[in-house]
C-alpha cells in the first residue's frame, strides 16, 4: 500500500453543489430585495393625489419585502437531509459515525438506538441536545453520557432528539448535511408514523442491510410504504458488515452476486426507483466499523490498520469512499431541486408582479403627462386666438378712433371756418 491512499478525505466534495447553489440563490435574493426596496421607496414618494399609484399597490410592494425576508430566512435554514433505516444492529449508528469520522452516536450490541436521532451542525463550541418537549438545550459531554441521557428520557420510538454538534469540526455538518438515525425497523409497530414524521422531507434514504444475512421482509415492506408516499425516493443500500466475508473467501464472489441480484431486483423491479444502469451507483458492500476505526486512527496520525490487514480491507475502504461520493452527489442534487426550486418560483413570481406594478405606474404617469400636454396645447391655442382677436379688435378700434378723430377734426375745422 502506498501512503497516498490513506490521506484523510479532502478535496472537492459534491456537497459543494448545494453549498454553492445556496450562496448563489441567496445573492439573487439580495438583488431582488434591493430592487423591491427601491421600488417601494419610489412608489411611496409619489403623492396619492396625483392618481398615478394607488395606496393598495404601495402596500403590495411592502408585502413583497416581507415575503423576501421570509424566503431568505427559510433559505438559511435549508439543509440536505438523509435518513438511515435498517434492522437492529445492522450498523446504522456506526455508518453515521464513520461518515462523520468520529464516535458521536452510541452504538453497540443489541437494541441501542431507541428514538430518532438527528445529528446537525451547531454554532456553539460544545455539543448539546434538544428534545421535542423542551426548549432547554442539554449539555452533552461524551457518547456514554449521550447514551445515558437518551435512555433516561421516556421517549417514544417516533420521537426526535436533535443533537447539535459543533459544525466547525465536521465537514459534513458544516456543509448543511443533517443525518437522521432511527431505531431498528424490526422493533417498531409505528412505521406509518415514522414515515409521516421523518421521511417526507428527506432527500436521501440509506438502507443499512446486513451482508451476513439478506434483505428481510420488514425492510422491504417499509420501503414499499415509503415509495408509495414519495415519488421515486433516492434509496441507497449498504450491505454492511462485509468484513465478515473476509473469513470465507471461497464464498465471497457468490455471496456478493447473490446480494447484488437481490438488491437490484428490489430497487429496479419492485420499487421502480431507479434503472438497471443507475443501480450500480446505489448498492455498496462496506464495513462501517472498519471504516470508523481506520478514520479514527488516521485522525491520530496513525496507520489506518494496525495489526494484520484483514483480507479485502482496502477494497472495502475504497468502496466506502465510493459510496460517500455517489451519495453526496445524489444528496446535493436532490436537495437543490426540492428546496431551491420552490424559492426560485416564488422569487420569479414576486419579480413579475413588481414589474407589472412598475409598468402600470409608468403607463399612468405617461398618460397624465400626455393629458397635461394636451391641456397646455389647448390653452395655448385659445390664448393665440384671443390675442389675434385682440389684435383685430385693437386694429379696428384704432381705425375707428382714427376715423373718429378725423371726423372730429373735420367738424372742428368746419366749425372754425363757419
Ligand atoms: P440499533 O441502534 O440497535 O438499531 O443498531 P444499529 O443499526 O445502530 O447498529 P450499531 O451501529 O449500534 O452496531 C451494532 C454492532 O455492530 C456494534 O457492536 C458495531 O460495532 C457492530 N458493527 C457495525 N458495523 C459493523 C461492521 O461493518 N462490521 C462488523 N463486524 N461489526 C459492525
Ligand atoms: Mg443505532
Amino acid at each position: 500500500t502506498t501512503s497516498v491512499c490513506w490521506l484523510p478525505d479532502v478535496g472537492d466534495s459534491p456537497l459543494k453543489i448545494f453549498v454553492l447553489a445556496k450562496k448563489k440563490i441567496n445573492d439573487v435574493f439580495v438583488g431582488i430585495q434591493s430592487y423591491v426596496e427601491e421600488s417601494n421607496k419610489f412608489l411611496s414618494s409619489i403623492k396619492v393625489e396625483s392618481n398615478i399609484v394607488s395606496e393598495q399597490l404601495v402596500k403590495e410592494t411592502s408585502n413583497f419585502r416581507e415575503r423576501i425576508t421570509g424566503i431568505r430566512d427559510v433559505l438559511t435554514r435549508d439543509h440536505m437531509k438523509v435518513v438511515f433505516f435498517g434492522r437492529t444492529s445492522n450498523g446504522k449508528s456506526t455508518v453515521i459515525n464513520a461518515l462523520l469520522q468520529d464516535k458521536i452516536l452510541p452504538s453497540g450490541l443489541g437494541h441501542t438506538t431507541n428514538c430518532f436521532l438527528q445529528v446537525e451542525g451547531g454554532d456553539t463550541p460544545e455539543p448539546y441536545l434538544l428534545t421535542e418537549d423542551s426548549n432547554d438545550p442539554q449539555n452533552v459531554q461524551s457518547v456514554a453520557q449521550l447514551a445515558h441521557a437518551l435512555n433516561s428520557e421516556k421517549l417514544g420510538d417516533s420521537s426526535l432528539v436533535r443533537i447539535l454538534w459543533p459544525k466547525e469540526k465536521y465537514p459534513l455538518l458544516r456543509d448543511d448535511v443533517v443525518l437522521v438515525d432511527s431505531p431498528g425497523i424490526d422493533v417498531s409497530p409505528n412505521l406509518d408514523e415514522w414515515i409521516d414524521k421523518h421521511c417526507l422531507n428527506a432527500d436521501v434514504f440509506v438502507l443499512v442491510a446486513n451482508a451476513e444475512s439478506t434483505l428481510m421482509l420488514t425492510e422491504k415492506n417499509f420501503f414499499h410504504k415509503v415509495s408509495e408516499r414519495l415519488s421515486k425516493p433516492n434509496i441507497f443500500i449498504l450491505n454492511n458488515r462485509w468484513d465478515a466475508s473476509a473469513f470465507e473467501p471461497e464464498f465471497l464472489e457468490r455471496v456478493r452476486k447473490q446480494h447484488l441480484d437481490r438488491t437490484i431486483a428490489f430497487l429496479v423491479d419492485e420499487l421502480h426507483v431507479c434503472t438497471r444502469l443507475e443501480v450500480e451507483d446505489r448498492v455498496f458492500f462496506v464495513s462501517a466499523r472498519e471504516m470508523l476505526q481506520a478514520r479514527l486512527k488516521i485522525k491520530q496520525g496513525l496507520a489506518p490498520h494496525t495489526g494484520a490487514l484483514a483480507d479485502g480491507f482496502q477494497n472495502r475502504y475504497f468502496e466506502f469512499q465510493d459510496f460517500e461520493r455517489k451519495f453526496e452527489e445524489c444528496l446535493s442534487k436532490s436537495a437543490v431541486k426540492t428546496k431551491f426550486e420552490q424559492h426560485t418560483q416564488q422569487g420569479k413570481a414576486i419579480i413579475k408582479a413588481l414589474q407589472h406594478i412598475m409598468e402600470l405606474t409608468f403607463e399612468n404617469s405617461h398618460k397624465k403627462k400626455k393629458e397635461k400636454m394636451e391641456l397646455r396645447k389647448e390653452h395655448k391655442e385659445r390664448l393665440e386666438f384671443t390675442q389675434q382677436q385682440l389684435r383685430l379688435l385693437t386694429d379696428e378700434v384704432k381705425h375707428h378712433i382714427g376715423h373718429l378723430v378725423h371726423k372730429v377734426e373735420q367738424q372742428v375745422a368746419k366749425a372754425l371756418n363757419e
